[in-house]
C-alpha cells in the first residue's frame, strides 16, 4: 500500500514576477510509515515572501520538492512521539502528504485559537512584528510609527502593536479595500501607494514625524521614510519585498540616507530568530490580545496543492489581505 500525493517542484528560475507555469505539479506515491516514522496529510501551508529570492539565486533546487512552513496531522503512526490524529507544525509545505522519522515535526496543542494563527499570529510573521517593532524598534508610547505593506500578515500585527501602545500609526497598502481594513483595525492615516507617489503622501500624512518606520518594502518606501524621519528614530528592516523579484535583490535607489546623519538614525535589519528570548512574552501578550480582540487578523486562504504557485506569487501582486495561506486538505 502506498498514499498519492502531489508536491510543488520549480522547473524554472524565474527573471522577474514568477509565472504559474515556472512551477509543475507531480504526483508521486508515498511509501507507508515503518516503525519509528509517521505518515502526515499537510492541512494549511504558509507563503513568504522570503521564498522569492532562492527561486533566482539557485538556492531552491530544480524538479525538486519546495519547502514551506506547515501545518499537517498524523495519519498512521509507528513513532511514539506522534500519535494519530495529533498536528505538527513543520517546515515540509508544498505537498500534500509525506513520511517522517519525527525530524523537524513538533507537536502543535491548538490552544490558543483555530490553526491557521499558528501560521500568522502565534507564528512567524506575528513574532517578527513583535521583535522587530518591540526589540529592533525600541518603540515607546505614543510615537509616531509608519509600517509598510501594511495589510499583510507581518504589516498588520505591527501596525495593532502600535496601536496598543498608543501610538499615531500611517500603514501603505497597495488597495482601497486594504486600506479601509487598515483603518477598521484603527491605523490612523491609510495610505495607498499605488494612487499617489508614496513620498508625497506620505509627506502629508507625517505632520509629526515617524520615530519607528517598520520596513517591509525598500526601495520607494524607504526612501520616502527617511526625510520624515524625527530625530533619534529607529528604522528596523524587516523586509524589502520591492527587491525580492530583481536578481541579487537589489533595491531601488535609496537616495536619501543622509538624513541619519543629523537625525541621529538607526537602522537595523533582524530576522525573527534574534527574539527567542521574548518567545513566551510574545506568546502570553498575543494570546491575550487576540482574545481581548485588540488584535485582528484576516486571512487569504487559496485551496489545493495546484493553487500553491498562484498564492505564492500573489504576495508580490498583492492578491493577499492579511496572511496567504493554502488549505490542502480539510482538518
Ligand atoms: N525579517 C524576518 O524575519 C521576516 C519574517 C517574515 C517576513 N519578513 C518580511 O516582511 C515583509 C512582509 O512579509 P509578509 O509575510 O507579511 O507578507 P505580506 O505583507 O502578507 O504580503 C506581501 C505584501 O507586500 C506588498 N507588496 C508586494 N510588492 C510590493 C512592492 N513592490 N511595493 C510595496 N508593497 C509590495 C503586497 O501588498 P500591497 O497590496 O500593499 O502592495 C503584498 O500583499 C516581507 O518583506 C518579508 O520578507 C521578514
Amino acid at each position: 500500500m502506498s498514499t498519492t500525493s502531489r508536491e510543488v517542484h520549480l522547473i524554472e528560475r524565474p527573471d522577474g514576477l514568477p509565472t504559474e507555469g515556472q512551477f509543475r505539479i507531480v504526483e508521486t506515491e508515498v511509501a507507508d510509515p515503518t516503525e519509528g516514522e509517521v505518515l502526515v496529510r499537510n492541512v494549511y501551508m504558509s507563503v513568504d515572501p522570503a521564498m522569492r529570492p532562492p527561486l533566482t539565486n539557485g538556492q531552491t533546487p530544480l524538479d525538486k520538492t519546495m519547502g514551506a512552513g506547515a501545518i499537517g496531522k498524523v495519519i498512521a503512526s509507528g513513532h511514539s512521539d506522534f500519535e494519530e490524529g495529533k498536528y505538527v507544525q513543520h517546515r515540509f509545505g508544498f505537498r500534500e502528504y509525506f513520511v517522517s522519522d519525527g525530524n523537524g515535526l513538533s507537536v502543535l496543542d491548538p490552544t490558543l485559537g483555530p490553526l491557521t494563527c499558528y501560521l500568522h499570529v502565534f507564528g512567524g510573521t506575528g513574532f517578527t512584528a513583535y521583535g522587530g517593532l518591540l526589540e529592533v524598534g525600541q518603540l515607546k508610547d505614543g510615537e509616531n510609527v509608519f509600517v509598510s505593506a501594511a495589510a499583510g500578515a507581518v504589516g498588520s500585527v505591527a501596525c495593532q502593536i502600535a496601536k496598543i501602545k498608543d501610538c499615531y500609526v500611517i500603514g501603505s497598502a497597495g488597495s482601497d479595500e486594504k486600506c479601509e481594513w487598515l483603518k477598521e483595525i484603527g491605523v490612523d492615516a491609510a495610505i495607498n501607494y499605488k494612487k499617489e507617489p508614496i513620498r508625497k503622501s506620505l509627506k502629508a500624512a507625517a505632520t509629526n514625524g515617524i520615530d519607528v518606520y517598520f520596513d517591509n518594502v525598500g526601495g520607494d518606501h524607504l526612501d520616502a521614510a527617511l526625510p520624515r524621519m524625527n530625530l533619534l528614530g529607529r528604522i528596523p528592516i524587516c523586509g524589502m519585498i520591492s527587491a525580492y523579484n530583481n536578481f541579487g535583490s537589489i533595491s531601488d535607489g535609496v537616495t536619501m540616507l543622509a538624513n541619519m546623519i543629523y537625525g541621529r538614525i538607526t537602522m537595523r535589519g533582524f530576522v525573527a530568530p534574534d527574539f527567542m528570548h521574548v518567545r513566551e512574552q510574545f506568546l502570553a501578550d498575543m494570546g491575550q490580545w487576540v482574545s481581548d480582540g485588540r488584535m485582528q487578523y484576516r486571512e487569504t486562504i487559496l485551496e489545493g496543492i495546484e493553487n500553491a504557485p498562484k498564492a505564492l506569487i500573489g504576495l508580490f501582486t498583492g492578491l493577499n489581505i492579511g496572511k496567504m495561506l493554502v488549505k490542502l486538505s480539510d482538518e
